[in-house]
């Protein structure tokens, strides 16, 4: 088993960015979860699943599927049809968002899921970031992190990440966006996003990707 460097917090905190920086720092793998939420309600989308699917419908919906990172790329696939795609950039917008926290709410997705994160940490050493990677996928990860920030710092983030992309947004639909999936991420029955007692918290809102990096390198002790 690898080390993992496990971080969760709410959309907008950081976590992505600064995963990515610590990962190539320290020579580790970066585990980007909240694509594997994407990914499948994109494939569940697409076949005709809904919010009120039946466990049965979505575990028969999921069975052959796949979901590969190569080269910082995702690829869904689908090997009972032998079909294979890039989804990188299909799964940024905020409709999956949207359905990636609708459909990350249900027992039968996380299950999906749960083997293929901790698979990632048998032989490599990794940074996790997601919304239960310090509660429930890693628990006893070598360091956790808890990143935070204000929910008008975080709107912010989101709606420039998105702008940058060329994805056509208001800062007024960035905030309801952040909102609504926090609520629905936070209050769910399983694998809530909650902050773990042992994770090291940091609120990012006034400090800058480079001030909060040097912050965890520290943490992390290297
Ligand atoms: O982090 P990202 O915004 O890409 O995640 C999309 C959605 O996937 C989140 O809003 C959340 O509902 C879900 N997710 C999750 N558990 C994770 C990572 C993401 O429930 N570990």
């Amino acid at each position: 088993m690898g080390k993992v460097i496990a971080i969760d917090g709410p959309s907008g905190a950081g976590k992505s960015t600064l995963s990515k920086l610590i990962a190539e720092r320290l020579g580790f793998q970066f585990l980007d979860t909240g694509a594997l939420y994407r990914a499948t309600a994109l494939h569940l989308m697409r076949n005709g699943l809904k919010e009120d699917s039946t466990d049965e419908e979505i575990a028969s919906a999921l069975k052959g599927v796949e979901i590969v990172f190569i080269d910082e790329k995702v690829f869904l696939k689908d090997t009972s049809r032998s079909y294979e795609e890039d989804v990188s950039e299909q799964i940024r917008t905020t409709d999956i968002g949207h359905y990636a926290s609708v459909f990350s709410a249900k027992k039968v997705v996380r299950d999906f899921l749960l083997q293929k994160q901790r698979d990632a940490a048998i032989e490599n050493n990794i940074v996790a970031e997601g919304r239960d990677m310090t509660t429930v996928v890693f628990p006893h990860a070598w360091r956790k992190f808890f990143l935070d920030a204000s929910e008008q710092g975080r709107a912010k983030r989101r709606y420039l990440q998105l702008k940058e992309k060329g994805i056509d947004i208001t800062m007024e639909d960035a905030l309801r966006d952040i909102q609504e999936r926090d609520r629905r991420d936070s209050n769910r029955d399983i694998a809530p996003l909650k902050r773990a007692d042992d994770a090291i918290y940091i609120d990012t809102t006034d400090m800058s990707m480079d001030e909060v990096l040097e912050r965890m390198l520290e943490a992390i002790g290297n």
